[in-house]
């Protein structure tokens, strides 16, 4: 080691020319790390330039570079006539500033973090092992392998480019997605219709672009929008909404309730998350005349309408729009591939192109490649015949499902037969901690839901999905969680 006052006198260490790092770079992680490591000590003098070129074996140019780089960093002084000194020896101190505290950058983001459940359940998705009885997407079993394949061969053939598309997206699908809502009563131009990246984009796009801080969005009690913080990270208050079984009751607000201006009213009629409940048709109706009369625009999210399983679900709130109050939201997460993160709004052509055009200033448009697949799915009937499939799928599982609660649950809970979607919403019969039975279901590597994310207010309730996971799964799962359910009310 090199004593304080001494000038370092020999390095036999040379740069790798073959590597792709740039040599003055390899030259100043070499004496960055001697002086960090303590080899090499303040005081100490590094040799004149034209030696340490030739130590290295590198033109001077290179030295002057390297050395530029560790004076810049505070760690080296060059002073004319007396040589290089280094002048510091702790990373900290080499830095001249401490590294930044990134946690209180995080702590004064706008954005609100997941809760905790939500973020151990969104990891654990991903674990090996675990039987999912919750999870809202399709079953990989059940993922139409063959007619993607079609569809992604035909795709070369018609995609001109891979480029950015149009504010609105892809032309040919709006163009298909407005034929493909005539189907449900909604009579709409391509103009109308804006393609995101997921319809949980629209959401975010529309508190961006639409509400102010301080605004209310209504919406049911419990509601899938309660486990967002879409609304609340912009400042936006949520308040919940009491269902009766045909669906939401906004009448039990009143003029106190921030009915004003700027507030929204967020509903799933069709297959509610998480409750699986269809509004009827006479609720529609209702709900349409007393937002008019109370001037209260809606957001309508059918993610789950294709997915009916005994009969066709009553339209779309749209449908029955003639004052434009209502803003659609459709998304194929739920009946195709949430990977593909295709979703589109439909509403004024105002509205629609403000949301673009902010969409362009966030993303440059959803992904092209999904946007043709999804045209090509449609226009090739292949989307219409997966989803005959996946209905009949549903149904065997939904069936199999009520089966086994009927059997193994019907002394410890109750619960609702959906008319389709994924969900069936278990009301526990006594009120044990749900957070805890999530807790204790996970150590039997059982993955659940519980109602808390979604309500307002604690809760008894479980979301069961007879979508993911496989039959056998599913009946060996929920007998398993029976089981556990059983246990922890020998305490209450
Ligand atoms: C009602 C509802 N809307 C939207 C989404 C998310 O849709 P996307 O993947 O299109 O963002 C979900 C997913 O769970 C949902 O349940």
């Amino acid at each position: 080691m090199a004593n304080k006052t001494s000038s370092i006198v020999n390095i036999e260490w040379k740069p790798d020319k073959t590597s792709n790092i740039p040599i003055f770079k390899q030259i100043v992680s070499y004496i960055s790390n001697k002086i960090s490591k303590g080899d090499w000590l303040i005081g100490n003098k590094l040799p004149p330039q034209r030696a340490l070129a030739k130590m290295f074996d590198v033109n001077r140019s290179t030295i002057v570079a390297a050395l530029e780089e560790l004076t810049s960093l505070g760690i080296l002084e060059g002073k004319s006539g007396q040589g290089t000194t280094i002048i510091n020896n702790t990373w900290s101190l080499l830095m001249s500033a401490s590294p930044p505290n990134w946690q209180r950058y995080i702590d004064f983001s706008i954005h609100k973090a997941n809760s905790p459940t939500i973020q151990t359940i969104n990891k654990l998705e991903f674990v090996d092992g675990i039987t999912r009885l919750s999870t809202g997407e399709i079953s990989p079993e059940l993922f139409p392998k063959e007619m993607m394949k079609k569809v992604l061969q035909r795709v070369p053939e018609r995609a001109y480019s891979l480029n950015y598309l149009e504010p609105l997206g892809l032309f040919e699908l709006r163009k298909i997605l407005s034929q493909h809502l005539t189907k449900y009563g909604i009579y709409i131009p391509p103009t109308c219709i804006l393609i995101v990246s997921g319809s949980l984009q629209a959401l975010q796009l529309i508190s961006l672009c639409m509400l102010q801080p301080g605004s209310t969005i209504f919406t049911e009690i419990p509601s899938y929008l309660k486990s967002l913080n879409v609304f609340q990270s912009a400042g936006m208050k949520l308040s919940g909404i009491p269902m009766d079984s045909s669906g939401i009751m906004p009448w039990i607000l009143n003029k106190k309730d921030n009915l004003e201006e700027t507030s929204l009213l967020y509903t799933i009629p069709t297959f509610q998350n998480p409750t699986g409940r269809l509004m009827t048709e006479t609720r529609r109706q209702e709900l349409l005349d007393w937002c008019k009369t109370n001037r209260l625009p809606i957001i309508e999210d059918d993610a789950y309408r294709e997915l009916w399983i005994d009969e066709e679900p009553p339209l779309p709130l749209k449908a029955y729009d003639k004052n434009g109050m209502v803003l659609y939201m459709g998304s194929i997460s739920k009946s195709l591939a949430p990977g593909l993160r295709l979703g589109w709004l439909a509403g004024p052509e105002s509205i629609v192109e403000r949301l673009g055009d902010v969409k362009m200033q966030t993303d440059y448009g959803a992904s092209s490649l999904s946007q043709w697949a999804l045209t090509e799915w449609m226009e090739s009937g292949l989307y219409e015949q997966h989803l005959l499939i996946l209905r009949k799928h549903l149904k065997e599982r939904r069936d199999l499902v009520l089966h086994t609660l009927e059997t193994y649950f019907k002394e410890i809970a109750t619960w609702n037969t959906p008319a389709g979607g994924y969900y069936i919403w278990l009301r526990l019969n006594k009120n044990i901690s749900t957070d805890r039975l999530f807790e204790i279901a996970l150590s039997e590597k059982l993955l659940i839901n519980p109602g808390s994310i979604y309500d307002f207010s604690n809760n008894q309730h479980i979301r069961i999905s007879y979508s993911y996971a496989s039959p056998d799964e599913l009946v060996k799962g929920l007998i398993k969680l029976s089981e556990l359910i059983g246990e922890m009310y020998q305490y209450y």
